[in-house]
């Protein structure tokens, strides 16, 4: 069987991708920093309570899933967080948290990966991005940090192996109805034109499995046909 790592596993569009592969008979290996309210934990073959922030245990936590796992034929890079407001809100802390979430750690991970990957030959790489990747938003000057940064490294690295086998993808989903907008002051609308769904993004990570390795689809941009934000009273 095919073995894939998912991280931010435990809920949202992770969730839903971890369903999708376990539905394609992948072995699933779920990363988040808990599970505890995962009603679905039994689709996982193996789920790591790590908390990605915390970078300077990443080499040796991850080493020990890697352990556990033969051949890693996929990985999702999903963990994120969102933080919005003006740049006087955010502490230093607050700024340190989120792009060590939102991008550090998800360069740490490739750095740990990539040789075993190497090795092998082969393997999918498939970060999820943002609209906000590639287009700047009012008070998400340091979450657009983050995903413009992250689409930057993807973008580079999937040059930097592109004669190693490992197909690297950038997915840019636009507003997605999780509980990533429970404690901001917006979401999106409600109407099924105005946000996706996770199960789509699922969808599109599927597709991307069919594409052969001689093959690499560089970004994909996905957004609800109606961009509606709905403010929070
Ligand atoms: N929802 C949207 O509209 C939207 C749009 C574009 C892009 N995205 C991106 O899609 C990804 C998933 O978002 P989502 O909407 O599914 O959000 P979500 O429902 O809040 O899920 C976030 C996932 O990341 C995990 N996570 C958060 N902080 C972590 C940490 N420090 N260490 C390890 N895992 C951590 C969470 O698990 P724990 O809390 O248990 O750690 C959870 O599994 C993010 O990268 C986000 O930026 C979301």
């Amino acid at each position: 069987m095919k073995n894939a790592l998912v991280t931010g596993a435990s809920r949202g569009i992770g969730l839903a991708i971890s369903k999708k592969l376990h539905s394609l008979d992948f072995m699933v290996h779920g990363i988040a920093r808990g599970f505890e309210n995962t009603q679905e934990e039994d689709l996982f073959s193996s789920t790591h309570s790590i908390d990605l922030s915390d970078l300077g245990t990443l080499d040796k936590q991850i080493s020990l899933v890697l352990q556990r796992i033969g051949e890693l034929n996929a990985v999702v890079f999903n963990a994120g967080v969102g933080r919005f407001g003006s740049l006087e809100q955010f502490s230093f802390s607050d700024i340190d948290n989120l792009l060590s979430v939102n991008l550090t750690s998800q360069i740490y991970l490739s750095r740990i990966l990539v040789p075993k990957l190497r090795k092998q030959g082969f393997g999918r790489l498939i970060f999820i991005g943002s609209q906000a990747s590639y287009e700047a938003g009012r008070n998400g000057a340091v979450y657009c940090a983050s995903k413009f940064g992250l689409r930057g490294f993807v973008l580079a690295l999937r040059q930097s192996l592109a004669r190693s086998g490992i197909q690297v993808t950038l997915v840019n989903p636009g507003m997605t109805q999780t509980d990533f907008y429970a404690n901001t002051n917006f979401e999106p609308g409600s109407e099924t034109s105005q946000h996706l769904k996770t199960e789509t993004i699922a969808d599109v990570i599927e597709m991307l499995l069919t594409v052969p390795s001689s093959s690499v689809v560089d970004e994909i941009n996905l957004t609800p046909a109606n961009h509606v934000i709905h403010f929070k009273k």
